[in-house]
């Protein structure tokens, strides 16, 4: 007769087999699931899936949310992940490539369309963020880089690279080129080495010359081709925004918008102007900042501020050097405007007085006390009209007087947007207005006012008047 602990003793052994045996069961349909749910060859729309085909580069060309980035994404599994998770796929050594450190970690990898989303548990890469690294479970590693430091990508060699919204890479030929260099290795089993951007396309010049390249796959999408799987909110916003406008049919619709007619700005007249050799001694530095875009009707809480940084060579030219426009709190942009001043050594803060300068200069000051610095600020007064200040500046570029130093891509688009008739893209152009404060305090070009010539007679006083102040501590 078995004792009563030994009977207790069964009964548990008993039970807990069966807990496992029905865990085991539970694993075994959750990873079915998750596979099922996971298939990408079930869910990708056709124009999402990998061209067949000996291509260099697949270049998706899409709208806002038509599914680019876990395009991306699901490419490199399908790319990397072999028949089982220890089998070997086609390519091994993966460079992937975001436009920041932010999008590179919060976007690319642990996005809800990144890579480690994507991926089914069982295939699922290991993330070591402090080295940058994805390792799969059969071997295959990718290393994370960002678009602000193309020096990350000197040096090591790859088969496969994946680049996620390409055309807004603030270093974006320096990145690219980089990457050719390294591109160099072909898969575990012989495959050419590729590389996939995924990204809303601009009229830059990698984006022509890719499209142009005999060896690219160019896939286009619109963003309510992928409708289905969007938030209702997410379509209601951006198609109420975007919808009929310019810039909607390059976010949406995935144009690549040529020059406006009528432009006072082109981007041949630009791209030629570019600066890529060593700059000259700067004479003078300024960073103008503009808040006009503080009153555009797509604000949501903190204003669009237009900081724009330029210096006189002492050849006389003009240099653009950084375009820091930002949508931040006043805190969050004046620390930014009195950081640009002290990262580029600038004589002044130059804003527009009738227009929110009063504002701009209590802000750049409180920002400016805070880091106990002194910044110099110069008042600038508007005349009539953006267009009217904006002529004399295309002038300076049309004499070849103004150059870029490297892509200022988003201030250039508002710039080839600037026509006789006024503003032709999407909401206010801070970047530009910035600019031509920014040329016109540095070139000395006083802004055109309409006064009759006898009231100037009369007053004998420049058209325009400069204030100025100093704050800060001495
Ligand atoms: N074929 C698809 N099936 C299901 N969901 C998709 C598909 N393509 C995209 N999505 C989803 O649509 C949303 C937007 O995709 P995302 O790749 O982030 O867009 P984009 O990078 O173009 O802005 C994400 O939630 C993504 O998971
Ligand atoms: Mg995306």
């Amino acid at each position: 007769m078995p004792t009563l602990a030994q009977v207790q003793a069964e009964i548990a052994r008993r039970g807990a087999e069966k807990n496992r045996e029905r865990e085991a069961r539970d694993a075994e349909r959750e990873l079915a699931e998750e596979l099922l749910r996971t298939d990408w060859a079930k869910h990708a729309r056709p124009e999402q899936r990998l061209p067949p085909g000996d291509w260099l580069t697949w270049l998706i060309l899409a709208g806002r949310g038509m599914g680019k980035t876990k395009t991306g994404a699901e490419s490199i599994r399908e790319l990397v992940c072999g028949p089982t998770p220890l089998a070997p796929g086609r390519y091994a050594r993966v460079a992937l490539i975001a436009e920041t450190a932010a999008d590179a970690r919060d976007v690319i990898v642990e996005g809800p369309s990144g890579i480690l989303g994507i991926h089914p548990r069982v295939y699922r890469p290991m993330y070591e963020p402090s080295k940058r690294r994805l390792t799969w479970p059969n071997g295959a590693i990718a290393t994370v880089f960002n678009a602000t430091e193309p020096d990350q990508l000197r040096g090591p060699q790859f088969d496969l690279a994946w680049g996620d919204e390409l055309a807004k890479w603030e270093y974006v030929q320096e990145v690219y080129d980089q990457l050719q260099f390294g591109l160099r290795l072909r898969g575990p089993s012989g495959d050419r080495p590729r590389q996939i951007f995924t990204t809303t396309p601009r009229p830059i010049p990698i984006v022509r010359k890719l499209v142009a390249a005999s060896d690219t796959i160019v896939t286009r999408g619109n963003t309510l081709d992928n409708a289905a799987n969007l938030a209702p909110s997410f379509l209601e916003k951006i198609v109420e925004r975007y919808a009929g406008t310019r810039l909607g049919r390059q976010e949406l619709n995935a144009e690549i918008l040529d020059d406006v007619v009528g432009a006072l700005w082109t981007r041949e007249t630009i791209d030629k102007a570019r600066w890529k050799i060593e700059v000259p001694d700067f004479a003078r530095v300024v960073v103008a900042v503009d808040p006009s875009g503080a009153r555009s009707v797509d604000d949501e809480g903190a204003d669009s501020i237009g900081i724009v940084v330029a210096a006189r060579g002492v050849d006389g030219r003009a240099y653009v050097k950084a375009d820091m426009t930002c949508k931040l709190s006043p805190a969050g942009w004046g620390a930014r405007a009195v950081q640009a001043y002290i990262d580029n050594d600038a004589d002044c803060v130059v804003a527009e007085r009738n227009y929110g300068g009063a504002m701009v200069e209590h802000v750049i000051k409180t920002a400016a006390q805070h880091r106990g610095v002194t910044v110099a600020f110069r008042e600038v007064v508007a005349s009539r009209g953006k267009v009217v200040r904006a002529e004399p500046i295309a002038q300076l570029y049309e004499q070849g007087r103004v150059s870029h130093i490297g892509e200022l891509s988003a201030l250039e688009d508002q710039m080839c947007q600037f026509t006789n008739d006024g503003y032709v893209g999407d909401g206010s152009p801070d970047r530009a207005d910035a600019l031509v404060w920014a040329l016109s305090s540095l070139m000395d070009m006083r802004p055109v006012v309409t006064v009759s010539p006898e009231v100037l007679a009369r007053s004998r006083q420049p058209a325009v008047a400069y204030g100025s102040s100093r704050f800060g501590r001495p």
